[in-house]
């Protein structure tokens, strides 16, 4: 039985994050999307509780699928957890440089903790949580950017979309 942990902000869940998810959840028996409680990012939109709230609408019929909070270090957790298996997504080889050093570490702090990567799909490749806040503060509509309950929490925060939807995607 591998247990395999999605550690992440999620401040909010986009269809990038809904990628890796589902994907590992085909690979792994089962998945913890982790969300880390104290995000501390100038731009955070949303508490503990409403990340968390966002991902369990959204991942509500996966089975295998459960999302919880975490503070302190992600080696902790997983021992905690009895889980071994790290997922993090993997968008452009920028990504790379950070993971591979947050890799080492965290193998370092527990070593039974193998990181694993999922190559967040091409059509999300570009896709972040800042960019997704930035564009909506600006009235843009974000619904073919994200799931329905994002996009919903996101209209609680900023109000409703002011401009027509994009082209692609
Ligand atoms: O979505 P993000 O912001 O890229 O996620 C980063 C996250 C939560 C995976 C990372 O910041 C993390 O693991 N934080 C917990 C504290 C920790 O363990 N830091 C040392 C990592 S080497």
């Amino acid at each position: 039985m591998i247990h395999a942990v999605y550690p992440g902000s999620f401040d909010p869940l986009h269809n990038g994050h809904l990628d890796v998810i589902r994907r590992s959840a085909r690979i792994y028996d089962r998945l913890t999307v982790a969300v880390l409680g104290n995000v501390g990012k100038r731009d955070q939109m949303f508490d503990t509780a409403e990340r968390l709230d966002i991902i369990r609408a959204t991942v509500a019929d996966m089975a295998k699928v459960d999302v919880q909070s975490f503070d302190g270090l992600l080696a902790d957790y997983m021992s905690n957890l009895g889980a071994d298996v790290i997922v993090k997504g993997l968008r452009a080889i920028s990504d790379f440089e950070y993971e591979l050093q947050m890799a080492h570490m965290n193998r370092q702090l527990n070593p039974r903790a193998e990181t694993t990567f999922v190559m967040t799909a091409t059509r999300w490749s570009y896709l972040s949580s800042t960019r997704v806040k930035e564009i909506a503060r600006y009235g843009a509509d974000i619904s073919r950017l994200t799931p329905p309950a994002t996009v919903a929490a996101v209209a609680g925060k900023v109000g409703p979309p002011t401009r027509p939807p994009g082209g692609v995607g």
